[in-house]
Parts: C-alpha cells; sequence; structure tokens
C-alpha cells in the first residue's frame, strides 16, 4: 500500500519500485535498495521555498525526536504522545504548502520520496498513540522505525549534504510500511 497525500500516480510507482527491488536483488545480487541504486539528491530540483520549508521541518524534526528519546526511557508518556503528534502535523506535506508548493514539490522529487514521507508520517501518529496507551515497547519499536526512516530518505536523496550515508548498505524495507514490501499492491 502506499501512504502519500497524491493519489494520482502512486499505484504505478509502487509497481515500478517493487520491480526495481527485485531486479536489484536478481541481477545484481546485491542487497541494495531501489532507492539507493536509482536516487538522486532532490534539493537541487527543490524551489527555494521548498527547500527552506524542509529544512525547518527538518530541524523540528530532529528536536522532537530528541525529546521523545528522552521521554521514552523515562516513562514520560504524554510527552511522547505530544511530541509524536508534533511531528505529525508539523509535517511539511500536511501544513504550510500552498496548492502550488505541493505541485512543486511532487514534480521535483520521485514517488518514492513521498512514499518515505508518507510513512514517516504514519509512523508518527502511531507513535502519538502508543503515548497515549502508554505502551512503552511500542514506542521504543516504532522509535526505531522512524529511526530507520530517516536514515533510508537521507542515505537515498540527500547525499550531496550527508556524505557519510552515500555508501551505506540500508536494508531494502527502511523506510517503507511492511504492506508495501510484501505485497506491492496499491490502495
Ligand atoms: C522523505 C525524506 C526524508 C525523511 C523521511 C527524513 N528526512 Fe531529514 N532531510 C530530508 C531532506 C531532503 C533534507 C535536506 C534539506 C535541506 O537541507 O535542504 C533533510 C535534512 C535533514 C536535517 C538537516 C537540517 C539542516 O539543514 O540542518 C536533519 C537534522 C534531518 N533531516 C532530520 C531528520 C530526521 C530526524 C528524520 C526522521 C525522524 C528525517 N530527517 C527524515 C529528507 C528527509
Amino acid at each position: 500500500m502506499c501512504y502519500v497525500t497524491s493519489k494520482r500516480p502512486l499505484n504505478r510507482a509502487c509497481h515500478r519500485s517493487r520491480t526495481a527491488v527485485i531486479a536489484a536483488g536478481t541481477v545484481l545480487g546485491l542487497g541494495l535498495s531501489a532507492a539507493s541504486l536509482a536516487a538522486e539528491p532532490v534539493r537541487p530540483d527543490l524551489t527555494p521555498k521548498l527547500q527552506g520549508l524542509l529544512k525547518k521541518e527538518m530541524i523540528q524534526i530532529e528536536l522532537a525526536m530528541h525529546e521523545i528519546y528522552s521521554a521514552i526511557i523515562q516513562g514520560r508518556h504524554a510527552v511522547v504522545a505530544e511530541k509524536g503528534q508534533a511531528i505529525h502535523d508539523s509535517f511539511i506535506l500536511a501544513q504550510s504548502l500552498t496548492d502550488e508548493d505541493r505541485q512543486d514539490l511532487k514534480a521535483a522529487v520521485p514517488p518514492e520520496f513521498l512514499q518515505m514521507d508518507g510513512y514517516l508520517h504514519e509512523l508518527s501518529a502511531s507513535l502519538a498513540e502508543a503515548g497515549q496507551s502508554r505502551d512503552t515497547a511500542r514506542q521504543v519499536a516504532l522509535y526505531a522505525h522512524m529511526t530507520e526512516s530517516c536514515v533510508a530518505c537521507h542515505s537515498a536523496y540527500v547525499t550531496d549534504r550527508f556524505e557519510g550515508l552515500q555508501d551505506a548498505e540500508i536494508p531494502a524495507g527502511w523506510g517503507r510500511a511492511p504492506a508495501e514490501q510484501e505485497s506491492g499492491q496499491g490502495d
């Protein structure tokens, strides 16, 4: 399943990315994800406004992640819930973009970028729920998946800034919803 704000080209994109993963696995015999094989840095293609917004969002997300870590290991469930929700709400695609910005973004980045983006969005909502239900084990698991999604996206699309992630071997499942990996079905 694909979780993205846009409905149009995604089904096709899911199948394509799955095919690419299979091709990478069978033809090359390498444990690399499709993203790490095909991806290009996205920043040069973003409008200055989008670049500015994205950067600001990223800094806020990282801050929230630090606070969440601290809250999880100290059992401050309300903070986990609040900050998980804050990541969800402050999310770049969910807010602060005009329709035109949205179109610009979709034109600039590949569908896989938007899928990863959508999955992080979903994980942060689940984390907020795990905070509300005081479920520490689930908080820890979701935090790990969120971290995987940061690394997966950065190692695929932001290597112009994060050179240390350029050669990172990222498991193909990182940053992708489980349903997407197993079935490759669209919604
Ligand atoms: C869908 C892709 C994507 C995901 C997922 C993602 N990022 Fe990013 N991140 C980017 C891009 C693109 C940039 C580069 C922004 C720029 O500098 O223009 C970036 C940059 C950053 C930066 C550097 C900001 C700065 O300029 O100082 C931080 C910090 C960051 N991300 C944190 C995170 C954290 C934490 C997560 C996970 C919880 C995360 N990101 C998930 C795409 C992503």
